[in-house]
């Protein structure tokens, strides 16, 4: 199973500075990307073209949409569908971000639809989960994290190919504030996700990769990325420069 080394780019850049960063990125890890290692960006929709302009030709880097609107066409003002990200180069789109969710007012069952949306769209997924802080402290990550889960993967097909799901455990008290989860506190989470991707997906779910997301730096990636079931990360902040976001990548 390769390594997702995924880069949340949020409402940060226009297209000329994707292009930079993108490229900057690509000549980073030129030669240098193991065979076990894949990366993906999610630009903003309108730097997506950019980014994949920088992105052509080269392997093992690919594009995500940040978001998407469960319909292909239709009257659904400042929305945006999976036959347009996938027209605009992009293979993944990322579900439930933290950000959707308690900024945007998301619930769980809307994450769903979006979720199983993208899938039957054919395109890949990051669904995102995590606990708030008071969540954590009352002694509910356990809930909280199925029922996002159960939720969130819904309507996805049990025969889905295992690489075309990815979840990322993303604590909201770790997202842009520095703190990091502790190792024991990731290991955790992400047993208790592996153990729900197999109860509900069989074999295939040891197959669905599980990433980490919360303040991954270059500092702390390579320690992160050996913990076990960790198969990748997901980063906001240190990703939005190319030298930090390729040493995470080669972390
Ligand atoms: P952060 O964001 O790395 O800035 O904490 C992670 C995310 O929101 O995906």
């Amino acid at each position: 199973m390769k390594k997702l080394m995924a880069a949340n780019w949020k409402m940060y850049k226009t297209a000329a500075e994707a292009r930079e960063t993108a490229a900057a990125l690509a000549v980073a890890l030129d030669g240098k990307l193991s065979a076990d290692r894949e990366v993906l960006v999610f630009p903003p929709f309108t730097a997506i073209h950019a980014a994949a302009e920088a992105f052509a030709g080269k392997n093992g880097l690919s594009l995500g949409g940040q978001d998407v609107y469960p319909e292909d066409e239709g009257a659904f003002t400042g929305e945006i569908s999976a036959p347009m990200l996938k027209d605009a180069s992009c293979e993944f789109i990322l579900t439930g971000h933290s950000e959707r969710r308690h900024v945007m007012g998301e619930d769980n069952e809307f994450v769903g639809r979006k979720t199983a949306y993208a899938i039957a769209s054919g395109m890949k997924v990051v669904l995102c989960i995590g606990e708030k802080i008071e969540e954590r402290e009352a002694g509910s990550l356990e809930a909280v994290l199925e029922e996002q889960l159960v939720a969130g993967l819904a309507g996805v097909s049990r025969d889905v190919d295992p690489e075309r799901v990815a979840v990322a455990y993303e604590p909201v008290w770790a997202i842009g504030t520095g703190k990091v989860a502790g190792p024991e506190d990731i290991v955790e989470a992400h047993a208790f996700t592996r153990a729900k991707l197999v109860e509900m997906f069989g074999e295939k779910g040891k197959e669905i990769r599980i990433l980490y997301g919360g303040s991954v730096k270059p500092a702390n990636a390579s320690e992160i990325i050996t913990l076990d079931n960790v198969d990748g990360v997901l980063v906001g902040g240190a990703s939005l420069q190319a030298d930090s976001f390729s040493s995470i990548v080669l972390a």
